[in-house]
């Protein structure tokens, strides 16, 4: 391939991220032979591990999360060759001085400067201290071959943000930083651009003279798992909102880029950040929702509530439910409002955006047959079942005039036979080769920050008097079906299987 030679470091290797995706997300592309020829990955951590012992154990997360297994030998150590472990604490001028030596032997060994990318697996209060390091160490230097990507959380509000962003863009050129948000990554979530901007069908109708309202529903069946330690200081809004809602939300209302690159599509999406109308801290009880689910049953099994979970204190007051309601202060989209909704332990994890339409502007059926009327609906399915389906009217059959409403839909499964590769899959190469559009620029996660700091900020200071108020295996508190309720609306359920 005519790939540069790459080299990644991760810094916090022992870790899930590496097991459960990096790894698994570079063994696949390494299959499909879409890595540089001349590739090495040298994972950093404290804990004592040796090389093998590293290999054996990030093969294991290869069979248990990667969607293909290994299946002969050979190939799988053609990668594993390629795996190195550091022992050691990456902020110490010896693992410094140990790193240096390993990226300039392996610069020897492939007869020039490879690029390096830095991969920042690490909780946020090492961030600063491994910046500082690399930046000392000098070897992150080139701006267009040495790269860093930063993992979120991207810090807990705007000042924590805005305080990440200075110190990075003081070590670093802006255009080296990679901030990760993997909802960008999924296929489908790609898919949004393609099928806003590819046909000429739905853009002229993309806007509050056609479109009535727009829902983001980003719900999960799984509760916080062994995440509860972290889980709990974040809660839902810092969690998914500030990025894969708000990431979503621009890719429906964003205007047109005049060009796929990285910088014109971030331009366009921090346009919509901005024109969030600001939410006023007297009218948070309004146009937010917070929940915290209790027991219930998910897929016919008994669960715990959030409060009983393993790290959380029984009198938490984290959210693991959030609703909301914005409206985009621009032309384009003046008085249509978005609806988002995100939570933990709802009924199924399935993930979409619902478009609305406003009714025919005539309505010339007698009031019998439009008994069943439903608004012309878009609905794109981003996880699982991936597809499009959109709610028309037709005529019932029978000699009686009678409307009926139907889906006419698409399904990537079935309409392409190939599996879809994994965000991460997509974003390491996209690092891999220089390209940032699907990664956050500074001013668009600090205008994220923007958009829910009035929310965090009201919330910190009127602790929620009902929680646990929805019960696991549910659609999230009723609170959430009164804020919609409002407006004459009302969520869409997911059509499940
Ligand atoms: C992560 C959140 O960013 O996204 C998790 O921290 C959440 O809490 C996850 O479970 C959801 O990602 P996906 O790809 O499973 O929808």
């Amino acid at each position: 391939s005519r790939m540069e030679p790459t080299v990644m470091v991760v810094f916090g290797a022992a870790g899930d991220l590496t097991w459960r995706k990096l790894v698994p997300a570079l063994y696949n592309l390494y299959l499909d032979g879409r890595l540089p020829e001349r590739f090495a990955i040298v994972g950093v951590a404290r804990q004592e591990m040796d090389d093998a012992g590293f290999r054996r154990k990030l093969r294991e997360g290869v069979d248990l999360h990667s969607r293909r297994s290994v299946t002969d030998e050979s190939t799988w150590s053609g990668f594993a060759d390629r795996l190195s472990y550091l022992a050691g604490d990456f902020t110490t001028a010896e693992t410094g001085a140990l790193l240096s030596r390993r990226l300039e032997g392996l610069d020897r060994e492939w007869n020039g400067r490879a690029v390096r990318v830095f991969y920042f697996a690490i909780p946020p209060g090492l961030m600063e201290a491994a910046a500082r390091q690399l930046e000392s160490l000098g070897v992150c230097r080139d701006c267009s071959r040495d790269r860093l990507v930063v993992e979120k959380p991207f810090g807990r509000d705007l000042a924590s943000a805005r305080q990440l962003n200075g110190l990075l863009t003081s070590l670093f050129a802006e255009t080296q930083i990679y901030r990760i948000d993997h909802y960008l990554g999924k296929e489908t979530v790609q898919n949004i651009l393609a099928f806003r901007f590819a046909n000429s069908l739905f853009e002229p109708v993309w806007n509050r003279r056609y479109i009535d309202h727009v829902q983001i529903t980003v719900a999960e069946a799984v509760g916080v798992g062994k995440r509860g330690g972290y889980y709990d200081t974040s809660g839902a809004l810092r969690d998914m909102v500030q990025n894969h809602l708000l990431q979503i939300l621009c890719l429906i209302a964003m205007e047109p880029p005049v060009s796929f690159s990285a910088d014109e599509v971030r331009n366009k999406k921090v346009d919509v950040l901005r024109a969030i109308r600001p939410i006023r801290p007297e009218e948070v009880h309004r146009v937010a929702v917070r929940g915290q689910y209790g027991r219930g049953m998910v897929a016919c099994e008994g669960v715990t509530g959030y409060r009983e979970e393993q790290g959380v204190p029984p009198d938490s007051v984290t959210e693991t439910f959030a609703a909301l309601k914005l409206w985009i202060d621009n032309w384009r989209w003046q008085g249509v409002p978005f609806y988002l909704r995100t939570g933990k332990r709802l009924r199924a994890k399935v993930s979409e955006v619902a478009i609305l339409f406003r009714p025919a502007p005539h309505q010339l059926f007698p009031s019998a047959a439009v008994e069943s009327w439903q608004p012309n609906r878009l609905v794109l399915r981003i996880q699982p079942e991936e597809g499009i389906a959109s709610r028309i009217q037709v005529k019932q059959p029978g000699t009686r005039l009678l409307l009926g409403a139907v889906d006419m839909g698409f399904r990537y499964h079935d309409a392409f036979h190939a599996a879809s590769p994994e965000a991460y899959e997509t974003l390491l190469l996209d690092v891999i080769c220089g390209d940032a559009t699907l990664f956050m620029r500074a001013d668009q996660v600090e205008s994220a920050w923007g958009v829910i700091s009035p929310i965090l900020d009201t919330w910190e200071s009127v602790p929620p008097a009902d929680f646990p108020n929805y019960q696991a295996g549910g659609w999230g508190p009723e609170t959430a079906d009164l804020l919609i309720a409002k407006e004459g609306h009302s969520w869409v359920q997911p059509d499940l299987p």
